[in-house]
């Protein structure tokens, strides 16, 4: 399949250094990729530095001079199937949703007719001001994505919103657009991927655990993650199947199945059905409740009938990961659990890691800062049979999930599998 193509637009802002990681992850992340660079930026970064990340000829000038090595700069344009502008200033902004063209970025983004995703950048009072906003508002409008700008320390020596996104979190929403690409020529423009041919199944969400037609019993997961891990997984090329808990999202593009269900037992099936179909990865993210009502009512129950105080009778759900894994485990299945712990995570996540039977466990402690439910920023720490293999920063959901998928190959690999 024929990697898609990128061109990365750096202009001059301070967060352009980061262009450099954002230029490495796309490589690594499958994409070609090739680098414009308006004359500003290259005070911030070197047209070399680019050049030997990508080792692809970085345009620098309108006019083949100075220290631009990209003589049809035009061929840029009709080369790209995406543009991404990183930074993306507040100048940058306003030329863009004016139509201006004068220089090698703005001429290239007028010339090229394919999706933008930009990620502004700038001091915070510039990027409230109403000409910035109106610019955003206006190329929005148009079709262009964005990503950030996030909060955060800025250079001016605030804490403000301003901050160019993360470089995962840019590369994240590549990822999206270029899903939706239509395919080039006679192929795929998405890339190959390093999870290609690779069969995932993922749990997401709660169960349900009803106890009338009503009421049920809940555990507290948005589905966030598990959503995000899909949705990579797919990005990396693997065949994936969701396996979803009731939550109000909408299914990443791209899935091969989407199976979903109310109660932890149906889970388990579904896992089973999945895993006896051919499975190389499992991620268990869902909160699976572990007790369920014995006998739930088929009638709503009156609660003048339940009295004063009500002892509800539970049972145990089955352990997916213990009981139902292990008897529908085929030989090159790798098993990735998580694990939830307030205090003395590591230890608290190996022993589960060993008990549950798990290769790998993902383990976060909700109480500390920067490990959020639902869409917050989250943080993981990855353990396998050697111990800790690493630990993330607080991320946003998909830009982790894209990291979680690194280094579940890397740590697989060093298993020798
Ligand atoms: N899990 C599962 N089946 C269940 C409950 C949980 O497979 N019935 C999986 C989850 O999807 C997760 C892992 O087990 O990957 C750990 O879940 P957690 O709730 O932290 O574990 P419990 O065993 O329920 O832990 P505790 O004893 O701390 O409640």
């Amino acid at each position: 399949m024929a990697r898609a193509r990128v061109l990365l637009m750096v202009t001059g802002g301070i967060a352009a250094y980061k262009s450099c990681f954002v230029a490495r992850l796309l490589q690594q992340s499958g994409y070609s990729v090739k680098v414009a660079m308006t004359e500003a930026a290259t005070h911030f970064v070197g047209p070399v530095t680019m050049r030997a990340l990508t080792g692809e000829a970085v345009a620098t000038d309108l006019w083949g001079e100075g220290q631009s090595e990209a003589l049809d700069h035009i061929e840029y344009a009709r080369w790209a199937d995406l543009v991404v502008v990183a930074p993306a200033t507040a100048n940058l902004l306003g030329k863009a949703a004016g139509g201006i063209a004068d220089d090698i970025v703005t001429t290239l983004l007028l010339a090229f007719p394919g999706p933008v995703l930009m990620a502004p950048a700038m001091n915070d009072s510039m990027w409230r001001h109403p000409a910035t906003q109106a610019n955003r508002q206006l190329l929005a409008e148009r079709g262009v994505a964005f990503v950030g700008p996030g909060s955060g320390w800025l250079a001016c020596g605030t804490i403000d919103t301003g901050r160019m996104a993360e470089p995962e979190e840019i590369v994240a929403a590549v990822r999206e657009l270029v899903a939706d690409l239509p395919a080039r020529d006679d192929e795929a423009a998405r890339p190959a991927g390093p999870w290609a041919g690779r069969r995932v199944t993922v749990t997401a969400g709660p169960t349900l655990e009803p106890i009338d037609p009503v009421r049920g019993l809940i555990n507290r997961s948005s589905g966030a993650m598990g959503y995000a891990l899909a949705q990579a997984a797919v990005a990396a090329g693997a065949e994936v199947t969701l396996i979803s808990g009731p939550v109000e999202r909408d299914a990443p593009r791209g899935l091969a199945r989407l199976v979903k269900v109310m109660t932890g037992r149906q889970m388990a099936e579904a896992v089973a059905v999945a895993l006896t179909a051919g499975c190389d990865w499992l991620l268990m993210a869902a909160a699976v409740a572990d007790f369920t009502p014995v006998n739930p009512a088929a009638t709503k129950l009156k609660k003048d009938e339940l009295g004063g105080a009500w002892h509800l009778e539970l049972e145990r759900n089955p352990d997916i990961l213990k009981d139902v894994v292990p008897r529908h485990r085929g030989r090159d299945l790798t098993v990735v659990g998580f694990a939830l712990e307030t205090g003395d995570l590591v230890a608290k996540a190996s022993v589960k890691r060993v008990e549950k039977a798990m290769d790998f466990v993902l383990a976060n402690d909700p109480t500390e800062e920067g490990a959020g439910f639902g869409d917050q920023a989250h943080r993981v720490t990855l353990i396998g049979p050697d111990g800790v293999l690493w630990q993330s920063d607080s991320l946003p959901k998909p830009a982790l999930a894209v990291q979680i998928l690194d280094r579940l190959e890397t740590a697989r690999h060093g298993r020798g599998a």
